[in-house]
């Protein structure tokens, strides 16, 4: 008696299972044929994340942001704001504090030579027309100030603080400049150490009333799309422009994600109008540069 009591108890249970397990299948039946038939929709974020050549779309976002917080103690407030996809550029905003920027300036005063480009073909430094501005090296990891940045450097290209050259410091004046040109390197001598440049930042140590923009002419999008287009000098106009503001860095990338050269890096500093433009750039390159 007690044992046909406790069958029957085991096969309701096992039929109640079944029945559950039954309904589960429909259930996922029914989500997959709405879901098949674009009924159902799972959220999904891309749809409200701006088109890759929408410029518009992407500055207007930031300069919402800049406006709704307050400038905080130190470096302020920090945000990425994407400028490009081709080439891939991006600002990143209070890189520096104001004490950095100050600190590399008066570092680099005392040593300040007119700026060379290198020879291809002997990899010598040559005097210039297309670059007009005065400049010099500070060695990689010379002191603590150094140090921080180049950290900071590493953590914001996602590349180790071994493959950077030592920082340049640039000072262009009034009517100085820097012609359209590549970062990469077209010859075999100046990628013996180093391999080829994957990277630049480069950060702004001063402010400038007009000109001094960092302009890709080659850049896809529409460039009278940024908010900032109305402040741009007539050479600033030439492409998808970057203002240059002290403390601001920009990193733009030589080499696409696959490894190849990226003709669309194409850059150049336009003439400084009004006020003294001084800036730092940081090389990064594939391999490991040795100093
Ligand atoms: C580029 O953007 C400007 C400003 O938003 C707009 O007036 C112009 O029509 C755009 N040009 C093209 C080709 O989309």
């Amino acid at each position: 008696m007690v044992k046909q009591r406790n069958s029957r108890v085991a096969s309701r249970k096992s039929s109640s299972s079944t029945l559950v397990f039954t309904m589960l299948i429909m259930f996922t039946f029914v989500i997959l044929i709405l879901l098949g038939f674009g009924i159902l929709s799972i959220p999904s974020s891309s749809n409200d994340s701006p088109k890759a050549h929408d410029l518009n779309s992407i500055a207007r976002k930031t300069i919402e942001r800049s406006e709704e917080e307050e400038e905080e103690e130190g470096r302020g407030e920090q945000w990425v704001e994407v400028i490009s996809w081709e080439p891939r550029a991006f600002v990143y905003h209070n890189f520096l504090s104001k004490e950095e920027c100050e600190y590399l300036i008066n570092l680099a005063k005392p040593h300040m030579q007119k700026s060379t480009v290198v020879d291809s073909e002997t990899g010598k430094s040559t005097d210039s027309r297309v670059r007009t501005s005065s400049g010099t090296f500070l060695q990689r990891g010379r002191d603590k100030i150094i140090r921080d940045i180049e950290k900071r450097i590493a953590d914001f290209t996602f590349i180790p603080v071994e493959h950077g050259e030592g920082l340049q410091i640039l000072h262009y004046e009034v009517g100085q400049k820097y012609e359209p040109h590549f970062d990469y390197f077209m010859d075999e001598f100046n990628t013996r150490n180093g391999g080829q440049r994957i990277a630049t930042v480069l950060m702004y140590l001063s402010d400038i009333e007009e000109g001094g923009e960092t302009v890709f002419p080659a850049a896809k999008g529409n460039f009278s799309a940024v908010p900032w287009w109305d402040e741009l000098s007539e050479c600033g106009k030439n492409g998808l422009s970057v203002k240059p503001k002290m403390g601001d860095a920009l990193l733009f990338w030589s080499m696409k994600p696959d490894a190849s050269l990226d003709p669309s890096s194409l850059h150049a500093g336009c003439p400084v109008i009004k006020g003294n433009k001084w800036s730092s750039t940081k090389w990064m390159r594939v391999n490991e540069y040795k100093v």
